[in-house]
């Protein structure tokens, strides 16, 4: 069942959302070549805590940390670890944040000091293409538009679009109704509502959309090896148009 969130819902959504941004923004500035997923875990987790939220990620479905923190290969539901970053990678920072019980879920992908060209343009693209499935959010649309738009752009641009992990509905559990897949065809799928409130997360590899899963039973990386990115933001639907409840204004 897809539950359709009131106008004080989303109102308090976006706060999460804002809050969740400024830990990005944050974050944005530690990315160094030297730091550790370990040290911006840490910084988090104090940093919500300072802000009279909490990491909801922390003991989801044994989940431990505050933090998804997915270096190159590694698409999603990376541990934060005590290596240091260096120069060229690239690292998903994915949370989720609780603010008096209402949520925000939003991924970012950061490049570590100066990345190749082609590293680059999977940043580029993978933003871009979350961009696409956003504009998509529309009411009367179909949730199958979305993923169309990202596939289509991301093809085309000659990456792949992860299937195994897509986005969801939102609030207040993390994971709900609707399934939102970044690939398939268009027209199919729920309708889009107002009060609809989920998050739109491609995960976009250089080479294979194949995915492999670490003995940790949690971390997925890329089956040939090759780069990974993920953007997401949570959405939400009302009747003047859709709020993007995480947006950091990097727009473009
Ligand atoms: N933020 C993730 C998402 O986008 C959810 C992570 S699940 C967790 O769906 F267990 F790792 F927390
Ligand atoms: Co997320």
């Amino acid at each position: 069942m897809i539950t359709l969130k009131s106008q004080r819902e989303i109102e308090m959504m976006k706060k999460a959302g804002e809050l969740l941004a400024d830990t990005h923004h944050q974050i944005a500035k530690m990315i160094q070549p030297g730091i550790t997923t370990w040290e911006i875990e840490e910084f988090v987790d104090q940093y919500l805590k300072e802000h009279g939220a909490t990491p909801e990620q922390k003991g989801y479905q044994g989940y431990q940390f505050a933090t998804c923190a997915s270096i190159n290969d590694e698409i999603c539901h990376g541990f934060p670890r005590k290596e240091p970053l260096q120069e060229g990678d690239i690292v998903t920072i994915d949370m989720v944040v609780n603010l008096n019980g209402a949520l925000a879920d939003s991924a970012w992908s950061y490049p570590v000091g100066k990345v190749s060209p082609l590293t680059q343009k999977l940043l580029d693209v993978t933003k871009e293409s979350l961009y696409k499935g956003i504009e998509q959010v529309k009411i009367g649309n179909r949730i199958g538009d979305i993923g169309h738009a990202i596939q289509t752009y991301v093809e085309a641009q000659g990456f792949s679009v992860v299937r195994n992990f897509i986005g969801h509905g939102i609030g207040p559990s993390i994971h709900e109704k609707p399934e939102v897949p970044h690939y398939g065809l268009p027209h199919k799928g729920p309708r889009i509502k107002e009060g609809m409130v989920f998050t739109i997360e491609p995960m976009v590899n250089i080479g294979g959309y194949e995915t492999k899963m670490d003995n940790n039973g949690w971390t997925a990386r890329t089956r040939d090896g090759s780069l990974s990115a993920q953007y997401e933001h949570t959405v939400a639907v009302t009747k003047d148009g859709i709020i993007i409840t995480t947006d950091q204004d990097y727009k473009k």
